[in-house]
C-alpha cells in the first residue's frame, strides 16, 4: 500500500498562532510592566525547545583540561582566579537553564542586531557553547567561534562551530576586520576592562559588523512598592556588587553599556530593556514560567554565585556565607513580592567607513 504524504498546512496552526500571540504579551509585559496573578497556579507549556538533535560532525580541540578546587566547587585554572564563579556540572546546567529563560524572555530571538547572512561570528565567554550551537544552527553558512577561559563545551557540535581557551581580556588574536558579529551575553560579572575590550571587537569587526551585549543588572526593582527594606535577594546583589569590585569588576556597568559602545565610535547603537520575574508572581503563564526559571536559576546558583566574591574578595568564611544564603533562599520563596531585574541588551554598528 502507497503512503499519502500529509498535505501541507498552507496556514499557521491555531498552536502556532497561540505561540505568537503569547510572545507578544510577554515582550510587551517584559517591556513595561508585568501583571501580577496567582503565584502557585497553572504554567502553559508553550516554553521555548531547544533542538536537541544538532548534526555533530565537528570535536573542539584543547588541551586546557586542569581545573582548580576550592569550597566544594571547581573553576577553571587557564588563568586562574580570572572569573569568580564555578564552571562545574551544576553551573554548566544553570547556564543553560539561563539560555532557556533568556531565548523565552526574548521572543525566541537570539539576537537583536539586525545581521543579515552572518558569516563569521564571535561569541565571546561562550560558557558551555549552548548560544553558539544555537545560532550555528541558525545561520548554517556562517562559522561561529565560542572562546572562553574554559573547555566545558560539548565535544560534538555543528560542523560550523569551534571552540577555543582564550581570555578575551588579553589582546585577541582574530585578524582584524574579518568578524560581522560579536555576541557577549552574561559577561558584566566577569570584565575588568570593557573599553578594551569594545576597542578589539570594534578593530575586529568588518566595517558595517555588529557587536551585541546582554546582561542582566544584579539589582531588585518592582513596580508596586512590593520589596521591603530588609529583602534578602537585594542585600545578596549588593554583596555580590561588593565582592566582586575587589576583582576590579564592576557589575553595575551594565548601564553603561550603550554609552560605552558610543563612546567606542558605534552608531545605530539601540538599547531593550526587559523585565526579568523572580518567582511565580507574574499572571501571565509565560512570564510565570519564566519567573519560575529565574528563581531556579538564582537558587541554584546561590552558592557558586557567592562563594567566589565573598570568600576571595569580602573573606568571608565557608560557613558564613552558607549562614546568609538560608535568609536569601527564604526571601525566593515569598511570592508577596514582586521583583524582577532589567535584562538590557545592547546593540551598535561598526561604522562602514572606518
Ligand atoms: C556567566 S557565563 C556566560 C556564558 C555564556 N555567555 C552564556 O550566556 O550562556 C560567563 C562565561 O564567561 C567566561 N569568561 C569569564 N571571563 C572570561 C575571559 N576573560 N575570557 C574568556 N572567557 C571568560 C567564563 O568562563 C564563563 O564561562
Amino acid at each position: 500500500m502507497s503512503s499519502v504524504p500529509l498535505p501541507e498546512s498552507p496556514t499557521p496552526t491555531a498552536r502556532e498562532e497561540h505561540n505568537a500571540q503569547q510572545a507578544q504579551i510577554v515582550a510587551q509585559q517584559a517591556a513595561t510592566t508585568i501583571e501580577a496573578g496567582e503565584p502557585y497556579g497553572n504554567f502553559s507549556d508553550d516554553g521555548y525547545e531547544t533542538d536537541q538533535d544538532s548534526t555533530a560532525s565537528t570535536s573542539i580541540s584543547s588541551s586546557v583540561r586542569d581545573y582548580a578546587f576550592e569550597n566544594g566547587r571547581r573553576y577553571h585554572s587557564f588563568r586562574s582566579g580570572q572569573y569568580q564563579f564555578p564552571n562545574d556540572e551544576p553551573e554548566q546546567e544553570r547556564e543553560d537553564m539561563k539560555h532557556a529563560m533568556i531565548v523565552n524572555l526574548c521572543g525566541g530571538k537570539l539576537h537583536y542586531a539586525p545581521i543579515k547572512e552572518p558569516q563569521n561570528i564571535l561569541d565571546v565567554g561562550t560558557g558551555t557553547g549552548i548560544w553558539a550551537i544555537d545560532v550555528g544552527d541558525e545561520y548554517p553558512s556562517a562559522e561561529v567561534l565560542g572562546i572562553d577561559l574554559s573547555p566545558i563545551q560539548p565535544a560534538w557540535v555543528p560542523p560550523n562551530v569551534k571552540f577555543l581557551v582564550d581570555d578575551c581580556e588579553s589582546s585577541w588574536m582574530h585578524k582584524p576586520n574579518t568578524l560581522d558579529f560579536i555576541h557577549a551575553r552574561h559577561m558584566v560579572s566577569s570584565i575588568k576592562n570593557w573599553p578594551k575590550l569594545l576597542n578589539q571587537a570594534f578593530n575586529t569587526l568588518e566595517p558595517g559588523g555588529w557587536v551585541e551585549l546582554q546582561d542582566i543588572q544584579f539589582k531588585a526593582h518592582c513596580d508596586d512598592d512590593t520589596i521591603k527594606d530588609d529583602y534578602q535577594l537585594e542585600k545578596f546583589l549588593r554583596l555580590v556588587h561588593e565582592g566582586l569590585a575587589v576583582f576590579g569588576v564592576d557589575a553595575a556597568s551594565v548601564l553603561k553599556n550603550k554609552q560605552l559602545l558610543m563612546d567606542t565610535g558605534f552608531v545605530n547603537v539601540e538599547e531593550k530593556i526587559f523585565k526579568l520575574p523572580v518567582g511565580t508572581w507574574p499572571k501571565n503563564k509565560t512570564m510565570k514560567m519564566i519567573g519560575l526559571y529565574m528563581s531556579s536559576v538564582v537558587n541554584d546558583g546561590l552558592n557558586g554565585i557567592s562563594m567566589g566574591p565573598f570568600t576571595r574578595g569580602l573573606k568571608w568564611s565557608r560557613e558564613e556565607v552558607e549562614i546568609f544564603l538560608i535568609g536569601v533562599r527564604k526571601s525566593l520563596k515569598d511570592t508577596s513580592t514582586h521583583s524582577y531585574l532589567p535584562f538590557h541588551v545592547v546593540y551598535g554598528q561598526r561604522p562602514l567607513d572606518t
